[in-house]
């Protein structure tokens, strides 16, 4: 199986792996039990939290243990807006968000009463001035993910966080796509929230964190005093310290691994066939490209590319069993059904090859056609 889905979810690392079994095997005690075995998970868990923190620049007790970055995406959202709309009831985020922060915002509109702004990209971008022109005195919280999860796209992050220097609203950024590609300090860019998910750098599904510089955020989890009262339940302890040790491989020699995919995808660019093109949606990490294929229709195409071995996806992994359109592809070209219709996502990772993505061009032109 040629893997091109990396975006859905990447492959565990062995690092990680063996790490995590060691701690199933050998630190099994739950961190919150007061004998040696509990302190010896509980030491294990230090650890990993101040390794994160570490690569972050925050200190250890702003980072909250989740299940990954659905429940940090709700925790963030959903809790501060909910303890803080006395201060305002008007919310920002964009139409291009992963449905974990759609789905929050939606909520907080029909069964709370805010007012939200979805900005619209133009041209390709998120821009910065239509951010200007939609920031009220009234807005609570911004939220927008740092790099999108279809297209790959970068979002201006850094010139939100500097306008909200002078203004109250919180600014919560879905870093889930970002992570671990490239290192990031929310607390130079004026972020708050900040989430990550460990299976997309090579961690086990199931775990990630969040960054949260405010005080008293309310538990969206009702049970006993973990996390700083932030999150109950007992920590997934062998999924916390793989995914710290996941981050830690995936940011060392980051750079040598961005030229590596960026070859990737500049090989492949170069060898599509050539009726086929990348929806061009501004400036864009390197592992994620949107094409647009306009001969064949996207489910069929999937099925035949899987036929032949061969791992893509028709969006973001939430919709890929579903026919509906996406919502990224419809927010950057809307009424054009055609590219709605007939766009794939390719999503390469550091461990992808020259030969894979290859045989991945040569297989597309089997399939369409094309020289
Ligand atoms: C941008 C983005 N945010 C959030 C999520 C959700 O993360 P998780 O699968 O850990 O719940 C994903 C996963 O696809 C994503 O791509």
């Amino acid at each position: 199986m040629i893997y091109l889905d990396n975006a859905a979810t990447t492959k565990i690392s062995s690092t990680a792996l063996a790490i995590m079994v060691e701690i199933m095997q050998e630190h099994y005690g739950n961190p919150s039990s007061t004998h040696g075995l509990g302190r010896d998970a509980r030491k294990y868990l230090r650890q990993a939290r101040e390794s994160i923190a570490g690569h972050l620049k925050v200190s250890a007790d702003q980072i909250i243990f989740t299940s990954g970055g659905t429940e940090s995406n709700n925790l963030a959202i959903l809790s501060y807006a909910l303890s803080h709309q006395h201060q305002g009831k008007h919310l920002i985020t964009t139409a291009i968000e992963h449905h974990s922060v759609l789905e929050v915002f939606h909520k907080l509109e029909k069964e709370h009463g805010f007012e939200v702004t979805y900005l619209q990209p133009k041209d390709g971008h998120c821009r910065i001035e239509d951010f200007r022109t939609v920031l009220r005195e009234d807005t609570l919280l911004v939220s927008m993910m740092a790099a999108n999860n279809e297209t790959g796209s970068l979002l201006p992050i850094a010139q939100v966080g500097q306008i909200l220097q002078e203004h109250p609203a919180a600014f919560h950024v879905d870093a889930v796509q970002w992570m671990g590609k490239r290192p990031i300090h929310p607390q130079e860019l004026g972020i708050d929230f900040l989430t990550g998910s460990a299976h997309k750098f090579h961690g086990p599904k199931g775990v990630g964190f969040l960054y949260n510089s405010m005080p008293k955020l309310k538990s969206l989890i009702l049970g006993g005093t973990q996390e700083n009262k932030h999150r109950a339940g007992t920590e997934n302890l062998p999924g916390i310290v793989a995914m710290a040790t996941a981050l830690d491989e995936s940011l060392e020699n980051w750079e040598k691994k961005e030229e590596h995919v960026q070859e990737l995808r500049t090989t492949l660019l170069a060898n599509l066939p050539e009726s086929v093109f990348l929806n061009e949606t501004g400036p864009q990490l390197p592992h994620v490209l949107s094409l647009m294929i306009p001969q064949v229709g996207k489910d069929s195409l999937l099925m035949q590319l899987d036929l032949a071995g061969i791992a893509v996806s028709g969006g973001s992994a939430c919709t890929a069993g579903t026919l509906e359109p996406s919502h990224v592809i419809e927010a950057y070209y809307p009424d054009q059904t055609e590219r709605i219709n007939h766009s794939i996502r390719v999503s390469l990772s550091d461990e992808t090859s020259l030969e894979d993505v290859l045989t991945f061009t040569q297989t597309l032109k089997k399939i369409i056609g094309g020289s």
